[in-house]
């Protein structure tokens, strides 16, 4: 068996589906005119035809012709894709609204199949793998080179949701520096791994701090992409890459725990993004960052109220050891700025607080620079990827400075995600443009959704993606 498929808009004129209708005798404008519910948005029909070499028609619903844009596209072929059950082509021209961007909607067509086809990770002894469905996307435009950037950015997507998703004992420090180091290896990049020796010399007390209550070994893994044409320009991406937040010893209560292996999310945007980046062999000057650690509890483990001295010489009173993606990320930025980044962008999933302000979808922002992240915010706006921008205010940059002990607190009482953003900025210098995104609430979902199934979503990185090709 096999199908195609064909978009219908509701606003459905004969005309533009004339000629492909003529092969089928008449079947759309017969369906157009007596099936008016079949055109909404992602209603699918499935008629049974002899048509060249097919023998069922899935007709799609797009909805109005205006509203009908690149993200909407984007899952509603996820969605027509996951309810199939035979190979099928996908007749692309049939759901281009006039005047639009044909390469922007092939690239999205590739990216929603390669991401529902997706394997997801797992440990389960019986094959629970499904059949692959091959689907064919057929345009008269020249897209092939479109249909390959959207697999490479799945794929990267893919990578980096199974990277997320790995239990805390498969997915130690060590094993995400050298799954890095491998993929760097592979295109010829050099990877730098900062060991715990190399920390104690550099004086990062954050990284250190964190780590002291492990018995794995904590990573600050660097990786630099330079193909830019010149090296003036130098994107830092930065990932909190915490293998396991048990909260140290202000642990956290066993249902807050559980899952915490997903707590090297940002690490796994990042380097999702740099994958994509990689692949595509984008011309410009990326920098990967990556501190990786756990957060333990043991008698060498940090205590609450315990001051350690930052690689950058401030000295933080760690009134909360949970507190600690802040810690490993303060190191991880001051680096950066050594190694010759000239803006950052760091994605951690660093606070509850951002799921309780802004939901599991959208993912939070905060800047030093309000160019940067105007322009970031439009980008996300335009890859579908609900962004939203927080303030870092004075109080709570004043809250910060209230330890009776040591230059500032990691944790003081207030609102947590601003306090986490603030924290960080005191270790970004003011000329340097940097935006942080919490993805603790946009990282991971609890449902199957349109583009893959419950667990890492692989938020931002699209945007992240896009945003890197403005650079060029
Ligand atoms: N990794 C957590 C944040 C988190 C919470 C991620 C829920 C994903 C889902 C972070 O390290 C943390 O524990 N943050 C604390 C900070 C508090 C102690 C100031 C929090 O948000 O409760
Ligand atoms: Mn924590
Ligand atoms: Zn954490």
């Amino acid at each position: 068996m096999r199908s195609v498929i064909v978009g219908i808009f509701e606003d459905f004129e004969t005309g533009t589906y004339k000629k492909l209708d003529e092969t089928l005798n008449g079947i759309l404008n017969k369906f157009a005119n007596s099936h008016e519910k079949a055109k909404k948005y992602k209603e699918l029909t499935t008629v049974t035809v002899g048509w060249e070499n097919h023998d069922l028609i899935h007709i799609i619903g797009l909805g109005k012709e205006k509203d009908y844009d690149v993200n909407k596209h984007r899952k509603l072929i996820g969605h027509a894709i996951k309810k199939l059950n035979y190979d099928a082509t996908i007749l692309l021209d049939t759901f281009l609204p006039s005047d639009v961007n044909i390469s922007k909607f092939a690239f999205a067509t590739s990216e929603a199949y390669h991401l529902v086809v997706h394997q997801p990770y797992s440990l389960k002894t019986d094959d629970t793998s499904q059949e692959e469905i091959i689907v064919e996307i057929e345009s008269k435009y020249h897209i092939h080179d479109a249909l390959s950037e959207g697999e490479l950015l799945a794929f990267a997507t893919g990578t980096a949701r199974d990277l997320m998703n790995m239990p805390a004992n498969k997915l130690t420090p060590t094993i995400l520096a050298n799954t890095v180091a491998e993929f760097a290896g592979m295109h010829g990049l050099e990877t730098e791994i900062l060991e715990k020796e190399d920390m104690q010399r550099l004086g990062m007390g954050g990284v250190l701090g964190v780590n002291q209550g492990s018995t794995e070994n904590p990573k600050l893994i660097t990786v630099k992409y330079m193909a830019g044409e010149s090296s003036d320009n130098v994107l830092a991406l930065i990932g909190k890459g915490l293998t396991f937040d048990s909260g140290g010893y202000s642990l956290k209560s066993s249902s807050a725990m559980y899952g915490m292996h997903g707590d090297m999310g940002g690490a796994a945007t990042v380097y999702g993004a740099f994958n994509a980046i990689v692949y595509a062999k984008l011309p410009v000057n990326v920098m990967l960052v990556i501190p990786a650690t756990d957060n333990m509890v043991s008698g060498d483990a940090l205590k609450p109220g315990d001051v350690i001295t930052m690689s950058n010489g401030t000295t933080v009173e760690v009134n909360n050891t949970d507190a600690e993606g802040r810690l490993i990320l303060a190191d991880a930025l001051a680096y950066a700025a050594d190694q010759g980044a000239t803006h950052m962008i760091n994605a951690a999933t660093l606070t509850g607080a951002i799921v309780k302000a802004l939901g599991d979808h959208t993912t939070g922002a905060f800047t030093n620079n309000e160019e940067f992240v105007a322009q970031f915010l439009e980008i996300a706006e335009d890859s579908g990827e609900s962004l939203w921008q927080l303030p870092i205010c004075k109080p709570e940059q004043k809250l910060l400075k209230t330890s009776e002990i040591a230059d500032i607190k990691n944790a003081p009482a207030g609102p947590g995600a601003i306090i986490a953003a603030a924290f960080l900025k005191e270790f970004v210098k003011d000329e340097t443009p940097w935006i942080h995104l919490d993805i603790a609430g946009s990282s991971e979902t609890k449902k199957a959704h349109e583009l893959g199934p419950k667990g890492a979503t692989g938020a931002m990185i699209r945007t992240l993606y896009n945003y890197a090709k403005t650079l060029i």
